[in-house]
């Protein structure tokens, strides 16, 4: 359960600063804490909430990049379902030009994975194709945003057809109802037989061997989620060694800071701009007061919601 508690301002420590937090995004991750099944790793606050955005209330010992009054968003690996909330000074961004606060706090999570997984860990470049799953979740609606702004093709998945009219009125150029259409047999369509270049998978489970039989020659799986329950899969190892698959995936949360800031410099330097730009948004689908946390994660179980949904301390 969730439930409102009063705790002691948390205090920056050496290269943290303290936010006033004025909105936090939920993530799907945080439902799966909740339940039990993602607990925070070693350090970590266990209140939940990955990312935040506001002003600087205090900044920590030696920092001097950051001041307080200063607008930012920033990732963290707890705490951020907070009025106040500490976080490293290399996982702040700036607040893109043109966004509130509300919409700054949506991004952090969805754009530093989508961002690590499908650009640097499965490569994807400008002409390839990519399989976006879950295309209306907050991972999908990034991730089909920042690959077609960054001159790939998108198709997606999802589980109805209003859902796949979002998936297009973002970019991709198809969007499949999982429900009703076999999904590989729909990427060989779309891409006269070819295949997809990189997979962006949430499902795992029984969806492996259906995502190995959709990529093209030297085709990358990317797993970044298991929502469907079933850590263990079935592969056929000759289709890896006939078609020169690559299947991989990661956790964001527990990689140290060094690698997160390492992350956000990319993102300040080769995505902030398209989204100043406004060729990339957050879609924010709703918001809730913090004390109605819990009836914000009923919306993200029902998956009803196109987008982030956002809490408001
Ligand atoms: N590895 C990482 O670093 C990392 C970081 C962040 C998030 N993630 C993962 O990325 C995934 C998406 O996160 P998110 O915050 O974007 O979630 P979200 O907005 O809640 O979206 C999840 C979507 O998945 C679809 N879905 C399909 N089958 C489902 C099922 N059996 N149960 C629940 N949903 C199902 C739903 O859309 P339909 O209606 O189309 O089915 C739903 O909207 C999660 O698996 C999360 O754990 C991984």
């Amino acid at each position: 359960m969730l439930r409102l508690v009063e705790r002691p301002d948390p205090v920056p420590g050496p290269g943290e600063v303290l936010v006033e937090v004025a909105a936090a995004g939920v993530n799907r991750p945080d439902v799966l804490q909740r339940l039990g099944s993602y607990p925070p790793p070693p350090g970590a606050s266990d209140l939940p909430g990955l990312e935040v955005a506001g002003h600087v209330a205090s900044v920590g010992p030696g920092v001097t990049t950051l001041r307080p009054g200063d607008a930012v968003c920033g990732l963290v690996s707890g705490g951020g379902y907070a009025s106040r909330c500490v976080v490293p000074v290399p996982q702040c961004l700036p607040v893109p030009a043109g966004l509130d606060l509300v919409a700054a706090a949506a991004m952090p999570e969805t754009f530093f994975t989508v961002w690590t997984n499908v650009f640097e860990r499965g490569g994807l470049k400008a002409g390839e194709t990519a399989l976006f799953h879950g295309g209306t979740s907050g991972i999908g609606t990034t991730a089909i945003q920042l690959a077609v702004a960054r001159g790939a093709r998108a198709l997606a998945t999802a589980g109805s057809e209003e859902k796949c009219q979002a998936c297009m009125a973002l970019g991709a150029v198809h969007a499949i109802n999982y429900r009703t259409t076999d999904f590989v047999a729909a990427v060989h369509a779309q891409t006269a037989g070819r295949g997809v270049d990189l997979i962006l998978d949430i499902m795992g489970g029984s969806y492996v061997p259906r995502n190995l039989a959709a990529l093209a020659v030297d085709g990358r799986l990317v797993q970044i989620g298991l929502l469907e329950g079933e850590p263990v899969a079935s592969v056929d190892l000759r289709r890896i060694l006939g078609r020169r698959l690559t299947l991989t995936g990661s956790t964001l949360r527990a990689r140290t800071v060094e690698e997160k800031g390492r992350i956000a410099d990319a993102l300040r330097r080769e995505v902030w701009p398209l989204v100043a730009a406004g060729r990339v948004k957050p879609l924010v689908a709703a918001t809730f007061p913090l004390a109605e946390a819990a009836a914000a994660h009923r919306l993200m179980e029902s998956s009803a919601h196109v987008g982030k949904i956002v809490l408001i301390p």
